[in-house]
C-alpha cells in the first residue's frame, strides 16, 4: 500500500501459552491507520481488542508472546526496535488511554504535577513553565477552575472528569497516535458524548489519529471514519463507517448491525447467537463457521479465507466473496 499510513499492521499474531495450551488470540491480523482519522475497532468481548492494542504498544508479558508481523509506525518497525528506542516513542509519539483512567493517574500526586512533570520530561521545560502548561491543557480540555484543579488529587475528580484529565495528559505532548480501549464504558450518556467531541477536537487540532476500540456500534458510529469488525482474533471486515453501516458484507457484520433496529434501542454485540469459539482451539477455516447462517460446508471449515477488496477500501475476509 503505497499510501500516506501513520500506522500500518501486517499479519500480526500473538499467543497465549497457558498450561491448557496454546491460545491462538490474533491470528494475521492487518489494517493501517492513516494520519488524522479515527480508526474503530469493534468486535464482541474477547475478540482480541485489548490484545491488539497492548501488542501495538510493546506491552504483552508472558505467557503471552507477538509470534509474528510487523508494526510499522512513521516507517520503521516497532517490533525490530531496541527497547530503549520503542521507549521514546511510547507515552511521547503513541499514547494510550483505557476504560478507567484514574487507576493509570497517581493517587498521591496533585493532578497538576502529573501532567507538568510530562512537560518537563519531554519538552525540558522549567518547574513554572510546566505548570502553565498544565493548567493550558486542563483548560484545553473544559477542566473548570484548571487553575485551582491542578492542585487537586485523581480522587477528587468525578469519573468523567477524571476521563478528561486522563486525555488532557496523554495529549500533553501531541502524539501522532492515541490509542483509546473504551475510554467511554462505564461513563453516563452526556459525559460519554463530552469524552469523544474531546478525543476528535484534539484530532481536529492536534492532528492527532486515533484507534478507538469499543463494543458499542452507536460510539463506533459517531466517531469513526473507518472501522474494522473483529472476531475471534481475525479482522473480518473493513471499511469507510458509512459503506460498512449501509453495506455490511461478512455475515457476521450484517448480523452485528442488523441488529441495530433504532438509535434509542442499545443492542450488544453479544445478542449474536452462538458463541465465539474456543481460541485454545479454533476451527482451521472460518472461525465464524460454527455461527454462520451462510457456511458452505466443504469449504469454510477447510482454509482461513483471504482478505479481498470488494469495492475501493471495502475489504472482506469470508469464502462467499471469493471469486467475485
Ligand atoms: N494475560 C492473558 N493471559 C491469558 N489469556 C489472555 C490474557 N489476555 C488476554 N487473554 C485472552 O485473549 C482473548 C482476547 O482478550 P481481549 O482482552 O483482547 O478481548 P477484548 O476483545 O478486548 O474483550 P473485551 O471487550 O471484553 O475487553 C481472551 O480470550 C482472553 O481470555
Ligand atoms: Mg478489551
Amino acid at each position: 500500500m503505497s499510501e500516506n499510513l501513520l500506522l500500518n499492521v501486517t499479519k500480526l499474531s500473538t499467543n497465549f501459552y497457558l498450561y491448557e495450551g496454546v491460545m491462538r488470540v490474533l491470528d494475521e491480523i492487518s489494517f493501517q491507520i492513516r494520519p488524522r482519522e479515527v480508526f474503530g475497532l469493534v468486535g464482541e468481548s474477547g475478540s482480541g481488542k485489548t490484545v491488539a492494542s497492548l501488542s501495538i504498544l510493546r506491552l504483552i508479558l508472558p505467557p503471552g508472546r507477538i509470534i509474528s508481523g510487523e508494526i510499522f509506525f512513521e516507517g520503521t518497525d516497532l517490533l525490530k526496535l531496541p527497547q530503549k528506542e520503542f521507549s521514546k516513542i511510547r507515552g511521547k509519539k503513541i499514547s494510550m488511554i483505557f476504560q478507567q483512567s484514574r487507576t493509570a493517574l497517581n493517587p498521591f500526586m496533585k493532578i497538576g504535577e502529573q501532567i507538568a512533570r510530562i512537560y518537563r520530561t519531554h519538552e525540558g521545560l522549567s518547574k513554572s513553565e510546566a505548570m502553565e502548561k498544565a493548567i493550558e491543557s486542563l483548560k484545553r480540555f473544559r477542566i473548570p477552575e484548571a487553575e485551582k484543579r491542578v492542585e487537586s488529587y485523581p480522587h477528587e475528580f468525578s469519573l468523567g472528569m477524571a476521563q478528561r484529565v486522563m486525555i488532557a495528559m496523554m495529549m500533553a505532548c501531541n502524539p501522532k497516535l492515541l490509542i483509546a480501549d473504551e475510554p467511554t464504558t462505564g461513563l453516563d450518556v452526556t459525559t460519554q458524548a463530552q469524552i469523544l467531541d474531546l478525543m476528535k477536537e484534539a484530532r481536529d487540532k492536534i492532528g492527532t489519529s486515533i484507534l478507538l476500540i469499543t463494543h458499542d456500534l452507536g460510539v463506533a458510529a459517531q466517531t469513526c471514519d473507518r472501522l474494522a469488525v473483529m472476531h475471534a482474533g481475525h479482522i473480518v471486515e473493513i471499511a469507510d463507517v458509512e459503506v460498512l453501516y449501509g453495506r455490511p458484507l461478512h455475515p457476521y457484520a450484517k448480523a452485528l448491525l442488523n441488529s441495530i433496529p433504532r438509535v434509542d434501542k442499545k443492542v450488544r454485540i453479544s445478542d449474536i447467537p452462538g458463541f465465539v469459539p474456543s481460541l485454545l482451539n479454533p476451527p482451521k477455516g472460518c472461525r465464524f463457521i460454527n455461527r454462520c447462517p451462510k457456511v458452505i460446508l466443504g469449504v469454510c471449515e477447510k482454509a482461513k479465507p483471504e482478505m479481498i477488496e470488494i469495492d475501493r477500501g471495502h475489504f472482506v475476509m469470508c469464502h462467499l466473496y471469493e471469486g467475485k
